[in-house]
């Protein structure tokens, strides 16, 4: 036997098949590993899977051999414009024909849609998905995955993606549902960590050093996750009730960090921007009711 077909036999045995081995793609694979399945790896540069191979995955010449090996394969790469760039590949496109595709990799719900109609055109089953943890939940009870697509095309697959640990939610069969999730928690994300860079640039100018911020930092972040759960129904309902902290009130507060931050030759664009759209509240009428009513002045083009 060559050993081409060796490898070729060999291949076609894996579970699953991981395409993209960055920081997150490798902790997926290794959690793959550790629940006992077989996997084939491919990455675009050679080499990140030296780690993976010694503990018995198979790393396959091309993404097209990698496909062909298992019934499963679990994209994760930096964007959409890359893993378009080895999925539409003529030859890679061939091999995925009936088989599944999970893709990880982050973009906007457009992205996911279209690359769902895509694979639909071209005879690929596919699922989309978010990862809303670091790479070091992977494996682990902290892990938090997000899933949208066909219901039965889950359901088959679901038992391997939970070797992945952590909680496994469907959001429905619209493809982009998980794409919407990702977008909308990593905005909390990203504007939150640039609101703390500021305070922390800010507290520095006072004297204050991140250190001793940090135990008083993470109790204003405690704060919030209640006020996620408790503002939900109105926000929903569009009823912003401002009892206790009504918006003029909130943009005064604003207004003061906006003042000190200058006072200190600081840019204050991170606050101003929050405090510009208080005020463009305000002057809507709406300053006796409370901050969550920004949200609806912000839809309106
Ligand atoms: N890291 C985290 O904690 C985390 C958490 C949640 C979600 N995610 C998401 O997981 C995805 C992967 O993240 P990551 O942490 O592994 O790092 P990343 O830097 O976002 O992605 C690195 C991977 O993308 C590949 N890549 C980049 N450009 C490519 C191209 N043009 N063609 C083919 N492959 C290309 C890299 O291949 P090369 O090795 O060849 O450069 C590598 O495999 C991202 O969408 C990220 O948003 C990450």
């Amino acid at each position: 036997m060559s050993s081409h077909t060796e490898r070729t036999e060999h291949m076609e045995q894996s579970a699953v098949t991981v395409l993209g081995l960055g920081p997150m793609g490798r902790a997926l694979a290794g959690a793959f590993l550790g629940a006992g399945l077989s996997i084939t790896v491919w990455n675009r540069t050679p080499g990140r899977d030296r780690e993976l191979v010694e503990r018995g995955a198979v790393s396959a010449p091309s993404a097209e051999e990698a496909v062909a090996a298992s019934p499963l394969t679990v994209v994760c790469v930096v964007n959409y414009d890359a893993s378009d760039g080895f999925l539409r590949r003529d030859a890679v496109a061939a091999a995925l024909r009936g088989r599944t595709v999970v893709n990880l990799t982050a973009d906007t719900p457009d992205r996911a849609r279209d690359t769902a109609a895509w694979a639909r055109a071209h005879g690929i089953r596919y699922l989309d998905g978010a990862i809303m943890t670091p790479t070091t939940t992977i494996g682990t009870p902290a892990a938090v995955f997000l899933h949208s697509g066909p219901g039965d095309l889950y359901g088959e697959h679901r038992a391997v993606l939970e070797t992945l640990g952590g909680t496994h939610t469907h959001l429905g069969e619209e493809t982009g549902r998980a794409a919407a999730y990702d977008i909308a928690l990593l905005d909390i994300f990203w504007t939150a960590m640039a609101g703390y860079a500021h305070a922390l640039a800010l507290a520095r100018a006072e004297g204050v050093t991140a250190r001793e911020l940090a135990p008083f930092a993470q109790g204003i972040g405690a704060i919030l996750p209640p006020i996620f759960a408790q503002t939900a129904e109105e926000v929903d309902d569009g009823t912003f009730s401002g009892e206790g902290n009504p918006l003029v009130s909130a943009a005064s507060s604003m207004a003061h960090i906006v003042a000190a931050s200058e006072a200190h030759g600081i840019d204050a664009g991170v606050m101003r921007a929050a405090e510009g759209l208080a005020r463009r509240t305000i002057g809507l009428g709406h300053g006796e009711e409370g901050f969550l009513r920004i949200a609806e002045v912000i839809a309106r083009r």
